[in-house]
C-alpha cells in the first residue's frame, strides 16, 4: 500500500470532460437528487418512446426489484449503430486486430457494422429466433461476436456469451440454464499462434442439449469440422443471402439484454441478467467519463467478450458513444511481450484498458518490449479486474505512460454493469492501489462484517455494500430471483453487498482488499472453490477435495487443492496430471489448480465443517498463526498439511 499521491496535470484537467470541481458538483447532485440526475443524463439515449418514470427501486427484504425508466422504450443496437450513420457512417468503428500480426487488420465501419448486424438479425429471425428468446454466442475476439450480440439487441434476443475458454461441460450447463435455442460458434478459435476447436468443443457439448438446439457457425480459419445436415448452418453464406434490412424491434426498457454466467461462493454459477436501457446509458457514461473519452479517440479495451468487462467497454459502452474500438483476438505475449504496445502503435490507441495480471506478465519481460514502440498516441491508462499491486501500478505509469498518462483503477464487478469506484483521469488524484472514489450516483458504505454497522467515520474497515441503485446494477438470477436475494441482499438487509472487504483511508479514498466469500480472483477471472471442488470430486479416485487461494505472483491468486483420494488409490504424480486435466475438462483451462496437495484428512470441525481459515494459512505458507484449532475433530491432521505444504516461500 502505498500513500504517493499523483494529481491530474492541470493541462489534461483543462481538456478534460470532468475537472475536479465538477466531480464534486456532479457528485453530489447524483446523491442528492438521484432522478434529475439519471434523467438528464438518460437524454443521451435515443428513445423511440420516452419514459416518465426515472427509478422505482427497493432492497427491502422480500421484495428486491429494480427498474430504471420502466415505461421507456428503446433499442439498444440502434443506440449503439442507426444513430451514428447520418454523422459518422464512414468512420470506423471497430477495429479487428488479428491473432497473427501478418494478417491485415479490418477497419470496419458504421456503415458496414450497420449491413452485418441487419444481416445477422434476419439470419437468427429466419432460424425462429424471438423477442425474449435465448442465445448462446461461444466465439472467438472476432468481428462476428459483436455483430452477434448487436443482432440479438436489434430483435430483442437475449444473449449470453461464453468464453471460449470453457470446456464443453461449462458451455452444456449456460446452453441448459439459460434455454437456449441457438448456439453461435466458429470452427475454430485462434489464440497466441495455436487453434482451440471451438466447433468440436460445441458438438461435445451439444451431445448434452435439447436436440432442438442449433448451430450457427462461423467459418474463420477454415479448419475441417464435423457438420451435421439439418443442425448446423453456416451463418457466413446465409449473410450473404439475408437482407441487409432488419427493423430494430422497440424493446421496454426493463427487458433483459443479455445474460451472464459468473462464479459465486456456492453452486452452479448464476446467470447475471442485465437490462437494455438502465445497462446500455451506465456503460456509455462511464466509458466517456472515466477514461475521457473525446469524439475521434481510438479506444482498446484488451479483455474478451466473454467477460463483462468485453461487454461494457469493447461493444456497448464505445459504440453507444460512437467510438472506435479494438477488438484484439491474440494475447499479450505472441508473437512476444510487445504485442500490446505495437497494436498500441499501429492504431494510435488513444484510451488503453488491461488488467493487473497482463501488467505483471509483461513487467517480468522488461521494459525494452515497450521501448521500442510508439506510444505517443495513449492518453489515459486503465486496468480491472483485481487489485493492483503498487510495483505493477509503478511500472505502467513510469513504463507505459512515461509518467504523464492518468491510471484508472476501475473497480466494478459482473453484476454491477459498469464502474462503481474509480478515478476519472481530469479529476481524481490517484493513489496505487486505491480505486479511489465512487463514480456518480454510487454510495459506497462499509459495514461491521458482524454487527451490519454502517461505519460512519472516514477511516474505516469491512465489507462493501452500496446503499442505493444505479441504473446499470443487474436485476436478477435468470430463472431464480430468489437467489439474487440471498446472494446480494440478505447478509446485509437493505444494501446490495459486493462480496469484497474494503478500507477507506483518511483522505474517503476506497482499497479493496478482496473477497470475503470463498470466491478466487485468478489473474481477473472469477472463480468459486465450490465449483473446482465439484469438478474433482466428481473424478471417481477422489473422495473429498478443498480448494484454497493462494497469492500468485503473476496471477493474483493461484488455484490450491487439497485432495483426499478414495481408499486403496495411491496418489502419484500421474493423478496428479490427471485431476489437472480433469478440471479443464470440467470448467476450462482457467480452473486448472496450480497446486494440488494430497491429503490424507482435511480439518473439520465436530460437525463436519471443513475449517477453510487454515486451509488458507497453510496454502499461504502461513501457518504460525493458525489461530485456534481446539474445535477440530482430529487436529493431528494439520501437522500432516503443514509438513507436506507445497507453497514453500
Ligand atoms: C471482482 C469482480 C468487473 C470486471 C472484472 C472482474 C475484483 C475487480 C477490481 C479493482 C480490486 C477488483 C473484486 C470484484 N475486482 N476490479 N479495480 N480493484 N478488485 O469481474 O469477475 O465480476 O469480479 O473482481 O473482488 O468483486 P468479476
Amino acid at each position: 500500500m502505498s500513500d504517493t499521491t499523483y494529481a491530474p496535470s492541470p493541462e489534461f484537467a483543462k481538456s478534460a470532460h470532468i475537472d475536479a470541481d465538477a466531480y464534486d458538483r456532479m457528485y453530489a447532485a447524483s446523491i442528492e437528487d438521484p432522478d434529475t440526475f439519471w434523467k438528464e443524463h438518460a437524454q443521451n439515449l435515443d428513445w423511440i418512446q420516452p419514459f416518465t418514470k426515472v427509478r422505482n427501486a427497493s432492497f427491502k427484504p422480500g421484495n428486491i426489484d429494480i427498474r430504471w425508466f420502466e415505461d421507456g422504450q428503446l433499442n439498444v443496437a440502434a443506440n449503439c449503430i442507426d444513430r451514428h450513420l447520418a454523422t459518422r457512417g464512414e468512420q470506423t468503428a471497430i477495429i479487428w486486430e488479428p491473432d497473427d500480426p501478418e494478417t491485415p487488420a479490418l477497419h470496419i465501419t458504421y456503415n458496414q457494422l450497420n449491413e452485418k448486424v441487419n444481416r445477422f438479425a434476419n439470419v437468427l429471425l429466419s432460424q425462429g429466433i424471438m423477442r425474449g428468446d435465448r442465445v448462446v454466442i461461444y466465439l472467438p475476439m472476432i468481428p462476428e461476436a459483436a455483430y452477434a450480440m448487436l443482432a440479438c439487441a436489434r430483435i430483442g434476443a437475449v444473449h449470453s456469451v461464453v468464453f471460449a475458454g470453457f470446456s464443453p461441460d461449462a458451455l452444456a450447463n449456460r446452453i441448459n440454464n439459460s434455454g437456449a435455442k441457438v448456439v453461435i460458434t466458429a470452427d475454430e478459435a485462434p489464440r497466441g499462434g495455436r487453434k482451440t476447436a471451438l466447433k468440436s468443443n460445441t458438438d461435445a457439448a451439444l451431445l448434452h442439449c435439447s436436440d432442438k438446439v442449433r448451430c450457427l457457425v462461423v467459418k474463420h480459419t477454415g479448419g475441417q469440422t464435423t457438420w451435421i445436415e439439418g443442425r448446423d448452418i453456416d451463418v457466413k453464406a446465409q449473410m450473404e443471402h439475408a437482407s441487409p434490412d432488419c427493423p430494430a424491434r422497440p424493446m421496454n426498457a426493463e427487458d433483459p439484454l443479455f445474460i451472464l454466467y459468473t462464479s459465486g461462493s456456492t453452486g452452479q454459477p448464476k446467470g447475471v441478467v442485465h437490462s437494455s436501457a438502465g445497462y446500455l446509458l451506465y456503460a456509455g457514461l462511464t466509458h466517456k467519463y472515466v477514461f475521457d473519452y473525446h469524439e475521434g479517440d481510438v479506444f482498446w479495451c484488451t479483455a474478451d467478450v466473454g467477460w463483462v468487462t468485453g461487454h461494457s467497454y469493447i461493444v456497448y459502452g464505445p459504440l453507444a458513444n460512437g467510438a472506435t474500438t479494438v477488438m484484439f483476438e491474440g494475447v499479450p505475449t505472441y508473437p512476444d511481450a510487445s504485442r500490446f504496445w505495437q497494436v498500441c502503435e499501429k492504431h494510435k490507441v488513444n484510451q488503453f484498458y488491461t488488467a493487473p495480471t497482463a501488467i505483471r506478465a509483461l513487467m517480468g519481460q522488461g521494459k525494452e518490449f515497450v521501448e521500442k514502440c510508439d506510444l505517443s498516441d495513449l492518453k489515459v491508462l486503465g486496468t480491472v479486474g483485481e487489485p493492483i499491486n503498487p510495483e505493477a501500478w509503478n511500472w505502467y505509469n513510469d513504463v507505459v505512460g512515461k509518467g504523464t498518462r492518468p491510471i484508472v483503477d476501475t473497480w466494478w464487478q459482473t453484476e454491477t454493469g459498469g464502474h462503481l469506484m474509480t478515478p476519472l483521469p481530469g479529476a481524481t488524484p490517484t493513489k496505487p492501489g486505491s480505486c479511489t472514489r465512487p463514480f456518480f450516483g454510487i454510495e459506497p458504505v462499509i459495514l461491521d462484517p458482524q454487527t451490519g454497522e454502517e461505519q460512519t467515520e472516514t477511516e474505516a474497515s469491512g465489507v462493501l455494500c452500496i446503499k442505493s441503485s444505479w441504473p446499470g446494477q443487474m436485476r436478477t438470477v435468470f430463472g431464480d430471483h430468489e437467489r439474487f436475494e440471498k446472494t446480494y441482499f440478505s447478509d446485509y438487509k437493505g444494501y446490495y453487498f459486493t462480496g469484497d472487504g474494503c478500507r477507506r483511508d483518511k483522505d474517503g479514498y476506497y482499497w479493496i482488499t478482496g473477497r470475503v466469500d470463498d470466491v478466487i480472483n485468478v489473474s481477473g477471472h472469477r472463480m468459486g472453490t465450490a465449483e473446482v471442488e465439484s469438478a474433482l470430486v466428481a473424478h471417481s479416485d477422489v473422495a473429498e477435495a478443498a480448494v484454497v487461494g493462494y497469492p500468485h505472483e503473476i496471477k493474483g491468486q493461484g488455484i490450491y487443492a487439497y485432495v483426499t483420494v478414495m481408499n486403496g488409490v495411491e496418489p502419484s504424480e500421474e493423478l496428479r496430471k490427471e485431476l489437472e486435466k480433469w478440471v479443464r475438462t470440467e470448467i476450462g483451462p482457467i480452473a486448472k489448480p496450480d497446486l494440488i496437495q494430497w491429503a490424507p484428512g482435511l480439518p473439520k470441525t465436530r460437525s463436519g465443517k471443513i475449517m477453510r481459515r487454515i486451509l488458507r494459512k497453510i496454502a499461504e505458507d502461513d501457518f504460525g498463526a493458525l489461530g485456534d484449532t481446539s474445535t477440530l475433530a482430529d487436529p493431528s491432521v494439520v501437522d500432516d498439511l503443514i509438513e507436506n505444504r507445497m507453497n514453500r516461500k
